[in-house]
């Protein structure tokens, strides 16, 4: 499946992801920057929050409590499309997904 994800800046990065990998370890891979992962994964870093652009959100898999915790610590702040991506495991359904890479300045 297809994912774009938007920079800060507004430039554009569009990977074809495996079914079974995290947004998280797809964009660490690809050096993305804004998407740091510092905990690999263990919901204890929140380095790795993205904004679900419209129309997707309901796709997602649900937030988990341990996951809730964590976005009240991302560094841009919390937004109702708020997630970690390293929660977000890619399935066929989210082809054409489109994420923003929560912006440090703000
Ligand atoms: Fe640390 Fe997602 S990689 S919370």
């Amino acid at each position: 499946p297809k994912v774009t994800f938007i920079n800060p800046d507004e430039s554009r990065i569009e990977l074809d992801i495996p079914v079974g990998t995290s947004l998280m370890r797809a964009a660490t891979a690809h050096g993305i920057d804004g998407i740091v992962g510092d905990c690999g994964g263990g919901l204890t870093c929140a380095t790795c929050h993205v904004l679900v652009e419209d129309g997707y959100l309901d796709r997602m898999p649900p937030v988990q409590p341990n996951e809730d915790q964590m976005l009240d610590f991302t560094a841009m702040g919390r937004s109702p499309c708020s997630r970690l991506s390293c929660q977000l495991v890619v399935t066929e359904e989210m082809d054409g997904l489109t994420v923003r890479i929560a912006d440090p300045q703000l």
